[in-house]
Protein backbone atom coordinates (compact mmCIF):
# COMPACT_ATOMS: atom_id res chain seq x y z
CA UNK A 1 0.00 0.00 0.00
CA UNK A 2 2.91 2.61 1.04
CA UNK A 3 4.62 1.58 -2.07
CA UNK A 4 1.66 2.22 -4.35
CA UNK A 5 1.37 5.50 -2.21
CA UNK A 6 5.18 6.36 -3.11
CA UNK A 7 4.76 5.61 -6.67
CA UNK A 8 1.83 7.82 -7.11
CA UNK A 9 3.35 10.94 -5.34
CA UNK A 10 6.47 10.36 -7.47
CA UNK A 11 4.78 10.04 -10.83
CA UNK A 12 2.49 13.26 -9.62
CA UNK A 13 6.01 14.99 -8.74
CA UNK A 14 7.47 14.15 -11.96
CA UNK A 15 4.67 14.83 -14.13
CA UNK A 16 4.07 18.63 -12.45
CA UNK A 17 8.32 18.84 -12.93
CA UNK A 18 7.94 18.15 -16.13
CA UNK A 19 5.33 21.39 -16.71
CA UNK A 20 7.36 23.35 -14.48
CA UNK A 21 9.89 22.74 -16.89
CA UNK A 22 8.41 23.03 -20.48
CA UNK A 23 6.87 26.58 -19.48
CA UNK A 24 10.06 27.62 -18.39
CA UNK A 25 11.43 26.72 -21.85
CA UNK A 26 8.72 28.41 -23.48
CA UNK A 27 8.95 31.71 -21.86
CA UNK A 28 12.61 31.27 -23.09
CA UNK A 29 11.70 30.50 -26.67
CA UNK A 30 8.87 33.57 -26.38
CA UNK A 31 11.48 35.90 -25.31
CA UNK A 32 14.08 34.52 -27.47
CA UNK A 33 11.57 34.69 -30.43
CA UNK A 34 10.41 38.88 -29.69
CA UNK A 35 13.71 39.20 -29.90
CA UNK A 36 14.10 37.53 -33.25
CA UNK A 37 10.70 39.71 -34.40
CA UNK A 38 11.93 43.23 -33.25
CA UNK A 39 16.00 42.82 -34.69
CA UNK A 40 16.58 46.63 -35.12
CA UNK A 41 17.58 46.92 -38.77
CA UNK A 42 19.69 49.34 -40.80
CA UNK A 43 18.04 52.38 -42.46
CA UNK A 44 18.25 52.18 -45.67
CA UNK A 45 17.62 54.08 -48.83
CA UNK A 46 17.27 58.28 -48.83
CA UNK A 47 18.58 58.58 -44.83
CA UNK A 48 21.96 56.99 -45.49
CA UNK A 49 22.64 53.76 -43.42
CA UNK A 50 25.81 55.12 -40.52
CA UNK A 51 26.17 51.50 -39.55
CA UNK A 52 25.08 47.78 -40.47
CA UNK A 53 25.53 46.51 -37.16
CA UNK A 54 22.22 44.92 -35.81
CA UNK A 55 21.43 46.22 -31.76
CA UNK A 56 19.47 43.32 -29.73
CA UNK A 57 16.76 44.55 -27.62
CA UNK A 58 17.72 43.42 -24.74
CA UNK A 59 20.51 46.01 -25.11
CA UNK A 60 18.45 49.08 -25.97
CA UNK A 61 16.16 48.03 -23.12
CA UNK A 62 19.65 48.07 -20.89
CA UNK A 63 20.50 51.30 -22.80
CA UNK A 64 16.48 52.74 -22.19
CA UNK A 65 17.40 52.16 -18.53
CA UNK A 66 21.02 53.53 -18.82
CA UNK A 67 18.50 56.67 -20.21
CA UNK A 68 16.62 56.59 -17.20
CA UNK A 69 19.64 56.44 -15.14
CA UNK A 70 20.68 59.26 -16.27
CA UNK A 71 17.92 61.61 -16.46
CA UNK A 72 17.77 60.61 -12.48
CA UNK A 73 21.18 61.74 -12.35
CA UNK A 74 22.93 58.39 -12.00
CA UNK A 75 23.85 58.11 -14.72
CA UNK A 76 27.49 60.34 -16.13
CA UNK A 77 27.41 61.54 -19.65
CA UNK A 78 30.13 59.61 -20.54
CA UNK A 79 28.35 56.62 -20.07
CA UNK A 80 25.64 57.67 -22.47
CA UNK A 81 28.41 58.46 -25.04
CA UNK A 82 30.18 54.36 -24.36
CA UNK A 83 27.59 53.16 -25.85
CA UNK A 84 27.08 55.61 -28.86
CA UNK A 85 23.79 57.12 -28.07
CA UNK A 86 23.43 60.06 -29.77
CA UNK A 87 20.46 63.37 -30.23
CA UNK A 88 19.88 63.06 -33.40
CA UNK A 89 17.21 66.06 -35.67
CA UNK A 90 14.44 64.35 -36.73
CA UNK A 91 14.69 62.57 -40.22
CA UNK A 92 10.96 62.56 -40.33
CA UNK A 93 8.34 65.05 -38.78
CA UNK A 94 4.58 64.56 -38.74
CA UNK A 95 3.50 67.81 -39.26
CA UNK A 96 -0.14 67.54 -38.59
CA UNK A 97 -2.87 67.68 -38.99
CA UNK A 98 -4.54 68.37 -35.34
CA UNK A 99 -7.22 65.84 -34.87
CA UNK A 100 -6.03 63.67 -37.33
CA UNK A 101 -4.73 61.32 -34.84
CA UNK A 102 -1.28 62.55 -34.59
CA UNK A 103 -0.59 61.28 -30.93
CA UNK A 104 -1.36 57.30 -32.65
CA UNK A 105 0.53 57.74 -35.48
CA UNK A 106 3.75 58.27 -33.58
CA UNK A 107 2.85 55.91 -30.72
CA UNK A 108 2.65 53.15 -33.40
CA UNK A 109 5.90 54.14 -35.52
CA UNK A 110 7.32 54.26 -32.09
CA UNK A 111 6.69 50.17 -32.47
CA UNK A 112 9.56 49.42 -34.99
CA UNK A 113 12.71 49.40 -33.54
CA UNK A 114 14.50 51.51 -35.74
CA UNK A 115 12.05 54.51 -34.67
CA UNK A 116 12.65 56.88 -31.77
CA UNK A 117 9.92 59.70 -31.08
CA UNK A 118 10.34 62.75 -29.80
CA UNK A 119 7.54 62.52 -26.37
CA UNK A 120 6.63 65.82 -26.38
CA UNK A 121 5.55 68.21 -29.46
CA UNK A 122 8.15 70.43 -29.42
CA UNK A 123 6.93 73.71 -31.64
CA UNK A 124 10.41 74.68 -32.43
CA UNK A 125 9.32 75.64 -36.26
CA UNK A 126 6.12 77.18 -35.28
CA UNK A 127 7.13 79.14 -32.89
CA UNK A 128 8.97 81.83 -32.74
CA UNK A 129 10.62 82.27 -29.26
CA UNK A 130 11.94 79.00 -29.76
CA UNK A 131 12.95 79.22 -33.46
CA UNK A 132 14.65 82.06 -32.22
CA UNK A 133 16.93 79.28 -29.52
CA UNK A 134 18.46 78.04 -32.37
CA UNK A 135 18.82 74.36 -34.40
CA UNK A 136 21.27 73.08 -31.14
CA UNK A 137 18.11 73.41 -28.83
CA UNK A 138 16.10 71.83 -31.01
CA UNK A 139 18.37 68.87 -31.16
CA UNK A 140 19.08 68.71 -27.64
CA UNK A 141 15.31 68.16 -27.12
CA UNK A 142 15.26 65.02 -28.70
CA UNK A 143 15.66 62.00 -27.27
CA UNK A 144 19.09 59.66 -27.51
CA UNK A 145 19.27 57.04 -30.24
CA UNK A 146 21.48 54.86 -32.11
CA UNK A 147 23.34 56.31 -34.83
CA UNK A 148 21.42 53.92 -37.06
CA UNK A 149 17.83 54.71 -35.85
CA UNK A 150 15.60 57.25 -36.81
CA UNK A 151 14.14 60.04 -35.00
CA UNK A 152 10.47 60.95 -35.35
CA UNK A 153 8.73 64.26 -34.32
CA UNK A 154 5.23 65.29 -34.37
CA UNK A 155 3.98 69.10 -33.62
CA UNK A 156 0.33 69.24 -35.32
CA UNK A 157 0.65 72.99 -35.92
CA UNK A 158 3.51 72.91 -38.47
CA UNK A 159 1.04 72.42 -40.84
CA UNK A 160 -0.90 75.18 -40.33
CA UNK A 161 1.79 77.79 -39.57
CA UNK A 162 2.75 80.03 -42.50
CA UNK A 163 6.58 80.29 -41.58
CA UNK A 164 6.94 76.88 -41.05
CA UNK A 165 7.87 75.16 -44.40
CA UNK A 166 10.89 77.48 -45.31
CA UNK A 167 12.28 76.76 -41.33
CA UNK A 168 11.94 73.18 -42.10
CA UNK A 169 13.38 73.52 -45.43
CA UNK A 170 16.48 75.37 -44.42
CA UNK A 171 17.00 72.54 -41.23
CA UNK A 172 17.04 69.71 -43.98
CA UNK A 173 15.22 69.95 -47.53
CA UNK A 174 14.87 66.11 -48.20
CA UNK A 175 13.31 65.94 -44.81
CA UNK A 176 10.17 63.38 -45.00
CA UNK A 177 7.15 65.17 -43.93
CA UNK A 178 4.08 62.60 -42.73
CA UNK A 179 0.45 64.64 -42.91
CA UNK A 180 -2.27 62.46 -41.22
CA UNK A 181 -5.82 63.40 -42.18
CA UNK A 182 -9.25 62.62 -41.18
CA UNK A 183 -12.89 63.76 -43.23
CA UNK A 184 -12.53 66.78 -42.78
CA UNK A 185 -16.00 67.61 -40.83
CA UNK A 186 -15.36 64.87 -38.58
CA UNK A 187 -11.79 66.39 -37.80
CA UNK A 188 -13.54 70.22 -37.24
CA UNK A 189 -16.01 68.30 -34.67
CA UNK A 190 -12.93 66.50 -33.21
CA UNK A 191 -11.06 70.07 -33.26
CA UNK A 192 -14.14 71.59 -31.52
CA UNK A 193 -14.75 68.86 -28.73
CA UNK A 194 -10.94 69.10 -27.81
CA UNK A 195 -11.69 73.08 -27.53
CA UNK A 196 -14.78 72.92 -26.07
CA UNK A 197 -13.27 70.67 -22.95
CA UNK A 198 -10.94 73.14 -22.51
CA UNK A 199 -13.58 75.56 -21.69
CA UNK A 200 -15.50 73.19 -19.83
CA UNK A 201 -12.16 72.37 -17.72
CA UNK A 202 -12.10 76.33 -16.47
CA UNK A 203 -15.80 76.24 -16.32
CA UNK A 204 -16.39 78.69 -19.00
CA UNK A 205 -19.00 78.43 -21.06
CA UNK A 206 -18.17 77.79 -24.94
CA UNK A 207 -20.72 78.38 -28.48
CA UNK A 208 -22.47 75.55 -29.86
CA UNK A 209 -20.33 74.15 -33.21
CA UNK A 210 -23.30 75.00 -35.37
CA UNK A 211 -23.03 78.87 -34.15
CA UNK A 212 -19.07 78.25 -34.79
CA UNK A 213 -19.08 76.59 -38.26
CA UNK A 214 -21.86 78.30 -39.93
CA UNK A 215 -22.10 82.46 -40.52
CA UNK A 216 -24.80 83.29 -38.38
CA UNK A 217 -24.96 86.75 -41.33
CA UNK A 218 -24.76 85.32 -44.66
CA UNK A 219 -25.44 81.35 -43.15
CA UNK A 220 -22.72 79.67 -44.98
CA UNK A 221 -19.61 78.15 -43.55
CA UNK A 222 -17.60 80.20 -41.65
CA UNK A 223 -14.02 80.19 -43.51
CA UNK A 224 -12.78 81.91 -40.60
CA UNK A 225 -13.57 79.44 -38.11
CA UNK A 226 -9.99 77.91 -37.33
CA UNK A 227 -11.43 74.70 -36.79
CA UNK A 228 -13.08 74.81 -40.62
CA UNK A 229 -9.68 76.85 -41.93
CA UNK A 230 -7.73 73.69 -40.59
CA UNK A 231 -9.54 70.96 -42.85
CA UNK A 232 -9.23 72.66 -45.99
CA UNK A 233 -6.03 70.61 -46.36
CA UNK A 234 -5.25 71.53 -49.82
CA UNK A 235 -4.88 75.56 -49.38
CA UNK A 236 -2.36 74.17 -46.77
CA UNK A 237 -0.60 71.60 -48.69
CA UNK A 238 -0.05 74.29 -51.40
CA UNK A 239 2.34 76.63 -49.28
CA UNK A 240 4.80 73.49 -48.39
CA UNK A 241 4.74 72.72 -52.01
CA UNK A 242 6.32 75.61 -52.74
CA UNK A 243 9.25 73.99 -50.89
CA UNK A 244 9.20 70.44 -51.08
CA UNK A 245 8.06 68.06 -53.68
CA UNK A 246 5.26 66.26 -53.66
CA UNK A 247 7.44 63.37 -52.89
CA UNK A 248 8.30 64.08 -49.86
CA UNK A 249 4.84 64.10 -48.03
CA UNK A 250 3.14 60.69 -47.05
CA UNK A 251 -0.59 61.39 -46.87
CA UNK A 252 -2.21 58.99 -43.51
CA UNK A 253 -5.92 58.05 -43.82
CA UNK A 254 -6.66 58.86 -39.87
CA UNK A 255 -9.47 57.32 -40.26
CA UNK A 256 -8.42 53.91 -41.51
CA UNK A 257 -5.49 54.13 -38.68
CA UNK A 258 -8.51 53.89 -36.32
CA UNK A 259 -10.04 51.16 -37.64
CA UNK A 260 -7.37 48.90 -39.16
CA UNK A 261 -4.23 50.31 -38.38
CA UNK A 262 -1.36 47.73 -39.59
CA UNK A 263 -1.85 48.73 -43.50
CA UNK A 264 -1.01 52.09 -42.60
CA UNK A 265 1.54 51.72 -40.69
CA UNK A 266 3.18 49.30 -43.58
CA UNK A 267 2.51 52.22 -46.20
CA UNK A 268 4.29 54.64 -43.43
CA UNK A 269 6.91 51.74 -43.20
CA UNK A 270 7.51 52.09 -46.99
CA UNK A 271 7.92 55.38 -47.43
CA UNK A 272 10.41 55.29 -44.62
CA UNK A 273 12.51 53.17 -46.39
CA UNK A 274 12.26 51.13 -43.26
CA UNK A 275 11.84 47.07 -42.95
CA UNK A 276 8.52 45.91 -42.32
CA UNK A 277 8.72 45.59 -38.48
CA UNK A 278 5.00 46.34 -36.87
CA UNK A 279 3.04 43.47 -36.98
CA UNK A 280 -0.65 42.36 -35.97
CA UNK A 281 0.59 41.57 -33.05
CA UNK A 282 2.04 44.88 -32.01
CA UNK A 283 -1.59 45.75 -32.57
CA UNK A 284 -4.41 44.47 -30.54
CA UNK A 285 -8.28 46.18 -30.42
CA UNK A 286 -9.19 47.27 -26.52
CA UNK A 287 -13.19 46.74 -26.95
CA UNK A 288 -13.32 49.50 -23.40
CA UNK A 289 -11.35 51.85 -25.23
CA UNK A 290 -13.10 51.01 -28.59
CA UNK A 291 -9.55 51.67 -30.03
CA UNK A 292 -6.57 49.87 -30.89
CA UNK A 293 -3.76 49.81 -28.13
CA UNK A 294 -0.04 48.92 -28.58
CA UNK A 295 2.12 45.89 -28.15
CA UNK A 296 5.73 46.18 -27.29
CA UNK A 297 6.24 42.63 -25.85
CA UNK A 298 4.84 40.33 -23.40
CA UNK A 299 5.43 42.46 -20.84
CA UNK A 300 4.53 46.16 -21.73
CA UNK A 301 1.96 47.49 -23.36
CA UNK A 302 -0.62 50.40 -23.82
CA UNK A 303 -3.48 52.22 -24.81
CA UNK A 304 -3.34 55.95 -25.71
CA UNK A 305 -4.81 58.39 -22.57
CA UNK A 306 -8.27 59.20 -22.73
CA UNK A 307 -7.73 62.81 -24.23
CA UNK A 308 -7.44 60.34 -27.50
CA UNK A 309 -10.97 59.65 -28.82
CA UNK A 310 -13.25 62.08 -27.19
CA UNK A 311 -17.20 61.46 -27.85
CA UNK A 312 -18.18 64.11 -30.03
CA UNK A 313 -21.14 66.59 -29.03
CA UNK A 314 -24.34 65.99 -31.65
CA UNK A 315 -24.31 68.10 -34.68
CA UNK A 316 -26.95 69.14 -36.74
CA UNK A 317 -27.51 67.08 -39.39
CA UNK A 318 -28.26 69.68 -42.29
CA UNK A 319 -25.06 71.33 -40.76
CA UNK A 320 -22.73 68.42 -41.72
CA UNK A 321 -24.42 68.57 -45.09
CA UNK A 322 -23.07 72.05 -45.86
CA UNK A 323 -19.91 71.57 -44.04
CA UNK A 324 -19.45 68.34 -46.05
CA UNK A 325 -20.61 70.29 -49.26
CA UNK A 326 -18.19 72.76 -48.42
CA UNK A 327 -15.15 71.07 -48.30
CA UNK A 328 -15.70 68.89 -51.43
CA UNK A 329 -14.26 70.74 -53.93
CA UNK A 330 -11.16 70.74 -51.77
CA UNK A 331 -11.01 67.67 -50.92
CA UNK A 332 -10.94 66.70 -54.91
CA UNK A 333 -8.27 68.59 -55.22
CA UNK A 334 -6.51 67.58 -52.73
CA UNK A 335 -6.46 63.78 -54.06
CA UNK A 336 -5.39 65.41 -57.44
CA UNK A 337 -2.39 66.48 -55.96
CA UNK A 338 -1.67 63.68 -53.12
CA UNK A 339 -2.54 60.97 -55.54
CA UNK A 340 -4.12 59.43 -52.82
CA UNK A 341 -7.82 59.23 -53.04
CA UNK A 342 -9.78 59.20 -49.59
CA UNK A 343 -13.53 57.83 -49.65
CA UNK A 344 -14.44 61.09 -47.75
CA UNK A 345 -18.20 62.53 -48.88
P1 LIG B 1 -11.14 61.97 -31.36
O1 LIG B 1 -10.79 62.40 -29.99
O2 LIG B 1 -11.93 62.96 -32.12
O3 LIG B 1 -11.79 60.61 -31.42
P2 LIG B 1 -4.49 63.79 -32.39
O4 LIG B 1 -3.56 62.86 -31.70
O5 LIG B 1 -3.93 64.32 -33.66
O6 LIG B 1 -4.97 64.86 -31.45
O7 LIG B 1 -5.74 62.96 -32.83
C1 LIG B 1 -6.68 62.47 -31.91
C2 LIG B 1 -7.51 61.44 -32.60
O8 LIG B 1 -6.76 60.24 -32.78
C3 LIG B 1 -8.72 61.00 -31.80
O9 LIG B 1 -9.79 61.83 -32.18
C4 LIG B 1 -8.90 59.54 -32.18
O10 LIG B 1 -10.08 59.29 -32.91
C5 LIG B 1 -7.70 59.24 -33.08
N1 LIG B 1 -7.08 57.94 -32.88
C6 LIG B 1 -6.56 57.17 -33.88
N2 LIG B 1 -6.11 56.02 -33.43
C7 LIG B 1 -6.31 56.02 -32.09
C8 LIG B 1 -6.02 55.08 -31.06
N3 LIG B 1 -5.45 53.93 -31.34
N4 LIG B 1 -6.36 55.41 -29.79
C9 LIG B 1 -6.95 56.59 -29.52
N5 LIG B 1 -7.25 57.52 -30.46
C10 LIG B 1 -6.93 57.25 -31.73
Amino acid sequence: MLFKQQAWLRQKLLVLGSLAVGSLLYLVARVGSLDRLQPICPIEGRFGARGQAEIPLRALQFKRGLLHEFRKGNSSKEQVHLHDLVQQLPKAIIIGVRKGGTRALLEMLNLHPAVVKASQEIHFFDNDENYAKGIEWYRKKMPFSYPQQITIEKSPAYFITEEVPERIYKMNSSIKLLIIVREPTTRAISDYTQVLEGKERKNKTYYKFEKLAIDPNTCEVNTKYKAVRTSIYTKHLERWLKYFPIEQFHIVDGDRLITEPLPELQLVEKFLNLPPRISQYNLYFNATRGFYCLRFNIIFNKCLAGSKGRIHPEVDPSVITKLRKFFHPFNQKFYQITGRTLNWP
